[in-house]
């Protein structure tokens, strides 16, 4: 059933213009998607909820949107060069790569992400008749190999001989130190403060797979929150509470939600919880992750860089390096959450509808617009006159003239427009002049109809 959902999900993206396939003329790119116009409405009204509550909501946090491209010695600094890497082993009768901690994961071995090569490959040794190719069902593999995720660039090396590699960014978070002193000296900000951005990342990921969940490119929207040493554990925990909220706040439904504790920290963490989220065709699994990375971040910035990133404490003149609380959720992967949670099929009107029932913010239109019947001029006038009035108060507003009422309605249901106006011969009061302007106004969750006067429209739907 949850397979099927999933299922059902991609082909509603796509033929209702949410989500593509990446270069879709030319067979698709793995682990590339293209948000198409309802889409990018959406993602743009999530990141818009997202940044209110990060950003305008609070008083010491600032925005920031820093370059992709960084100084090849950041990658070094942030440990990714090195340790930023998955096992993948390639399966010897039809080239299939697997990532081993995966595959051990699925047979209840669990693959500590600080093993060697040596280590994870006893693992996969002992386990090998229990793990078989996805693709041939052969268990024929190579040896499992630490595979860098790190995307390379050559930004500028117009030799390609022996010229330092340029990456593009394996997380998004590491503009926000680079830039951590900039906002020290530029907004003076005192501790605790907050640095906020929605930042793209790339990561060369073995097997993308599940639409949105696992891609190679992809937004992550992150904060980090810069702490006094050891005044990090009850603010950590304010964090996650605030987050897992946030998610309540726009709509998700909690039995979908819950937290996980991470057993194997990355190399930059103390403490790592995950917001899992009950995934069509995967169950749960991470949304977002809560990282105390500790005082790792900026401590290899200073060194690799050489420029002193201590902060001075107004009140005591002690000089120190903040501790560092993270959230980081990927937008592909919130965006599938958002959809799923507010996908339903239910009955109505003796058929079986498919509606999103997106929170009204999130919605990619507030309304849409249509005339009864499109080739009767002047029902078509009247409703362009009510559409021109609620698109300048609104702007996202759909005008809708395609097929009759009901396929109306039910395209609107499937992009969630919350809903649906409707100028009939009644709103030019030919038959009931005590009916003349007003408009039928239908609800997307219960399909109710209330007829509104015109001059109403705009306090109604606010
Ligand atoms: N700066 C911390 C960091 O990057 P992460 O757990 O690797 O931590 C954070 O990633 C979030 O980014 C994840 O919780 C997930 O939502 C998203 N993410 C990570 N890899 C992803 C991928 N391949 N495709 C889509 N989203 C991904």
């Amino acid at each position: 059933m949850n397979n099927d959902k999933m299922e059902k999900i991609v082909s509603l993206c796509k033929r209702r213009g949410f989500v593509f396939q990446g270069s879709e003329i030319y067979g698709g790119l793995a682990g590339v998607f293209d948000y198409g116009p309802n889409g990018v409405e959406l993602l743009n009204n999530i990141k818009k909820a997202w940044w209110k509550a990060n950003v305008y909501d609070k008083e010491n946090y600032f925005g920031l949107d820093s370059g992709m491209f960084k100084h090849p010695r950041v990658w070094e600094a942030s440990g990714h060069t090195s340790g930023f890497s998955d096992p993948l082993a390639e399966c010897r009768e039809c080239n299939t790569r697997i990532r081993v901690d995966k595959e051990l994961e699925k047979v209840g071995v669990t693959a500590d992400e600080k093993m060697t090569e040596e280590e994870i490959n006893r693992l996969f040794d002992e386990q090998r008749d229990k793990i078989v190719c996805p693709k041939c069902g052969k268990k024929n593999f190579s040896p499992a190999r630490a595979f860098n995720l790190l995307v390379k660039s050559n930004l500028g090396d117009f030799t390609s001989e022996g010229a330092e590699p340029v990456y593009l960014p394996g997380e998004a978070c590491q503009g926000i130190y680079l830039n951590y002193k900039n906002i020290l000296d530029s907004m003076s900000p005192k501790l605790p403060f907050g640095i906020v951005q929605i930042g793209k990342a790339f990561r060369n990921e073995i097997s993308p797979r599940n639409f949105l969940f696992r891609t190679r490119e992809m937004e992550q929207a992150d904060t980090q929150l810069f702490v006094k040493p050891n005044e990090n554990k009850d603010a950590y925990e304010a964090v996650k509470q605030e987050r897992f909220n946030w998610y309540l706040s726009i709509g998700i439904k909690e039995e979908n939600l819950k937290w996980k504790q991470h057993e194997n920290l990355v190399f930059y963490a103390s403490d790592a919880w995950d917001i899992m989220y009950n995934f069509p065709a995967l169950g749960f699994d991470e949304l977002e992750g809560v990282h105390d990375r500790t005082n790792y971040d900026l401590t290899q910035h200073m060194e690799y860089s050489g420029i002193d990133l201590r902060y001075t404490d107004p009140e005591t003149g002690e000089k120190y390096i903040p501790w560092i609380l993270e959230t980081s959720v990927g937008l592909g992967r919130l965006f599938l959450a958002v959809i799923s949670d507010a996908y339903h099929e239910e009955e109505m009107d003796g058929s079986t509808r498919v509606v999103l029932k997106l929170h009204k913010d999130l919605a990619p239109y507030k309304v849409a617009v249509s005339p009864l019947l499109k080739n009767k001029p002047e029902l078509v006038a009247k409703a362009r006159e009510v559409f021109t009035v609620l698109k300048k108060e609104f702007g996202n507003v759909a005008w809708d003239d395609n097929g009759n009422i009901g396929k109306r309605y039910r395209r609107q249901d499937e992009i969630g427009t919350p809903s649906c106006i409707v100028i009939d011969f009644d709103t030019l009061g030919e038959e009931q002049p005590e009916l003349k302007d007003t408009v039928t106004v239908r609800d997307r969750d219960t399909g109710k109809q209330e007829r509104v006067t015109i001059a109403n429209l705009v306090g109604y739907l606010k």
